[in-house]
């Protein structure tokens, strides 16, 4: 708990230093921390769960060769942009129903925001 407050208050210093607002809002090393929870099975391992998230902005969905998706990913018929990144790691079910994605959504906004950020470094 202490911890969390020493970090509330030098964020606050730096904002009172700077003038400017703190650039965590899309702070893709925090999105790293974000993305640890997805690793179990979004990997380079060959047997991983997932499909390999490298590359997946601006891949068309249900596309990465040598995967096998379900039908409902294979016919999502849209590319991942951070709109559709958002919508989709929110509520997998609502964005592309019938997936067979085994994760119920993020529902911070904000680690939701640096992850997408940091989904973007992913190349
Ligand atoms: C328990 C395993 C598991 C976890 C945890 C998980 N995923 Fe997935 N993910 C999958 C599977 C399986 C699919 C393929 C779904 C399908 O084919 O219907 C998938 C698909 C995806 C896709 C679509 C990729 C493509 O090539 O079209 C994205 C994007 C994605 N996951 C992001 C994430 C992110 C980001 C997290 C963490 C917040 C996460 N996933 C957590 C198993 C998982």
């Amino acid at each position: 708990m202490s911890r969390v407050r020493t970090r509330v208050a030098c964020i606050a210093i730096a904002f009172a230093l700077t003038g400017v607002p703190p650039s965590w809002a899309t702070d893709a090393q925090h999105g790293a921390a974000v993305f640890e929870s997805c690793k179990a099975c979004h990997n380079d391992q060959d047997d991983a769960l997932g499909p390999n998230l490298i590359g997946v902005f601006g891949r068309k969905a249900g596309t990465l060769p040598g995967f096998h998706y379900s039908n409902a990913m294979k016919n999502a018929g849209f590319v991942w942009t951070a709109a559709n990144l958002k919508d989709y790691l929110t509520d997998p079910q609502a964005k592309v129903k019938g997936n067979r994605m085994p994760f119920s959504g993020l529902a911070n906004p904000g680690d939701l925001d640096d992850l997408i950020a940091y989904l973007q470094t992913l190349k």
